[in-house]
């Protein structure tokens, strides 16, 4: 697998992962029985899976790449677009993640904040990923030198080779599905 196409599979574990952060938000909404904890567990997801390992390698390789070598126009795309939407998913995060302490303190207004930065998170990110898929990833690929995709793909390797001596890919992975068990099944 090239590190694009690896990169194109995280995106579906990443899609899916939005599909349980939907249906709990179904659950807070009509005022089901939830585990709270599971939203930080979902965080942990995100934080680490999602931003960490895989936004990780899109902005130390891909877009960085892309940045060097495309031009302004790419570097516009990238900069302002990309990496201001991995910002703005942060930022919903870390505001969900507060959210969610509130009501386990008893605030059970910010139910409405759960589920507001909850559900933004989920629409910028598939937004996020469509764009990724059918036109960044794409422009990168047909337009990057032979030489440069070549340097990609050692980085990649070596950096999935690290993440797999501490099994990350193996833990969230195991995470989404054991939530995907709970909430989707
Ligand atoms: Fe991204
Ligand atoms: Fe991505």
């Amino acid at each position: 697998m090239t590190c694009i196409e690896l990169m194109v599979d995280e995106h579906k574990k990443v899609i899916r992962m939005l599909a349980v952060i939907r249906r709990l938000c179904g659950r807070v909404l009509n005022n089901e029985a939830v585990d709270y904890g599971d939203f930080f567990v979902i965080v942990d997801f995100i934080r680490n899976y999602t931003d960490k390992h895989h936004h990780g390698k899109e902005e130390a390789m891909l877009f960085a790449r892309m940045m060097e070598e495309l031009g302004p126009t790419a570097e516009k795309i990238i900069r302002h677009g990309m990496l201001v939407e991995h910002e703005f998913g942060r930022l919903y995060v870390k505001e969900l993640e507060d959210a969610v302490r509130r009501v386990l303190e008893g605030d059970m207004d910010a139910r409405l904040d759960v589920i507001a930065n909850a559900t933004s998170y989920t629409h910028l990110l598939a937004r996020h990923i469509d764009k990724e898929d059918n036109v960044i990833y794409k422009y990168g690929q047909n337009n990057l030198s032979k030489e440069t995709m070549d340097r990609l793909e050692r980085e990649c390797d070596a950096f999935e080779q690290t993440a797999a001596e501490s099994k990350t890919q193996d833990k969230y992975l195991n995470i989404l599905k054991e939530l995907e068990a709970k909430y989707i099944a």
